[in-house]
């Protein structure tokens, strides 16, 4: 979701007016394929993130071991300008800042320096978090720059994993689309693949798909598509203030509910129209398609407003668009969203989106883990 709900400003994806070409009458899977992106696409959520720490390297390495499409990250800048991975705006839940730098523990994380962000632990808070899936060489995991990241996606030679990035308040970093696409240029992975098309799961990160940009902000994805027009793009739906418009203005905190899914789980859209809206834009500031959130059967701090309908999916795919919906853990959620039409997921579980798949893992998360000393 959006880490901080408020207005976007639409002035310059509609000066842009660009779109990709049309494929309104291609089946999904030919739309993915042609694009180099597997369907359906098993989207590594921060990583292997039920297993381990988010955004670290013991995630990373184990999603892609696991033989997840694409390794997924939120981007933000440090203050000396350096790209790492960090879903929320402060770094008070994942880390330890609280008592490294007590005084700045509210702080966004582009108020640090990489050599401060380096010095802080953020792997504790999970092993506090999740007792049972704790594991002593958590401890002390450090945040990653994207370099980093590049590093393991590239680090197994049976299995390069694409890289899924999510500019991450991006009104906060001007600029970060153009020291993303320099990275990415530096790196290689803005060259062509060596095919058009991912050949097989383990050749992702090697073809046209090895990268795909996903934001929330219409001006990012603008400026995305500005700086890397040939690179695959995603709008990421969610239903609230400056998003798409919700039926009722009723909030959660006059709802009365206690449950926040369950709050969530009554939103809809305003109407067809204002969906299909949010779904014309994304094509026509050059997305290929859209992330959508889901409701989740066993409701949690990941279900939201379910905007992954039928008729919902149907309308994008009838643009041309795919849809890769967030976030999606359970088996039962998986068969929902496949049968409702998706052609992708985020999961913090690849290993149990791939055994669904019948794309079993080479090895189970404890074996992988432990292979890397974790
Ligand atoms: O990037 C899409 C997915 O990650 C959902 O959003 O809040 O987890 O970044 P979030
Ligand atoms: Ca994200």
């Amino acid at each position: 979701m959006p880490v901080t709900l408020r207005k976007n400003t639409l002035l310059l994806p509609l000066l842009l007016g660009l779109s990709h070409p049309a494929h309104a009458t291609s089946a999904p899977a030919a739309l993915a394929s042609a694009a180099g992106i597997p369907h359906p696409a098993v989207i590594a959520h921060r990583g292997a993130s039920f297993d381990a720490p988010e955004s670290t390297a013991a995630a990373y390495l184990l999603a892609r071991d696991l033989g997840a499409d694409y390794l997924e990250l939120d981007l933000q800048r440090s203050n000396d300008g350096v790209l790492f991975a960090l879903h929320d705006d402060n770094l008070q839940r994942t880390t330890d800042v609280a008592t490294k730098f007590p005084e700045r523990k509210d702080s966004p994380a582009n108020a640090f320096t990489l050599a401060e962000l380096k010095t802080l632990d953020a792997g504790s808070w999970f092993n506090t978090a999740y007792p049972q899936r704790a594991r002593p060489a958590f401890v002390g995991l450090p945040i990653l720059t994207l370099d980093e990241i590049i590093d393991i996606a590239q680090g197994n030679p049976a299995h390069t994993p694409g890289l899924y990035i999510e500019t991450k308040e991006p009104a906060q970093f001007p600029g970060l689309e153009r020291d993303l696409k320099n990275t990415l240029q530096a790196r290689g992975w803005l060259s062509p693949g060596g095919s058009t098309q991912a050949k097989g799961e383990g050749a992702v990160g090697q073809g046209k798909g090895r990268v795909v940009l996903q934001t929330f902000d219409k001006n990012s994805l603008a400026l995305l598509h500005k700086e890397m027009p040939q690179v695959p793009k995603i709008l990421l739906l969610w239903v609230g203030d400056g998003y798409i418009k919700a039926k009722s203005e009723q909030t959660f905190a006059a709802s009365g509910l206690t449950d926040k899914a369950a709050f969530y789980a009554q939103q809809q859209p305003h109407s067809t129209a204002e969906f299909q809206r949010w779904v014309d834009d994304a094509k026509a500031l050059g997305a290929i398609g859209t992330g959508p959130s889901a409701a989740l059967t066993g409701g949690g701090a990941q279900s939201y407003a379910d905007l992954v309908q039928p008729w919902m999916n149907q309308y994008s795919h009838d643009q041309g668009l795919l849809v890769h919906v967030y976030t999606v853990d359970a088996a039962v959620d998986f068969k929902h969203v496949l049968g409702a039409g998706v052609d992708g997921l985020f999961t913090n579980r690849p290993d149990a989106l791939l055994e669904y798949l019948q794309r079993p893992a080479p090895a189970s998360a404890t074996e992988l883990l432990e292979r890397h000393g974790y």
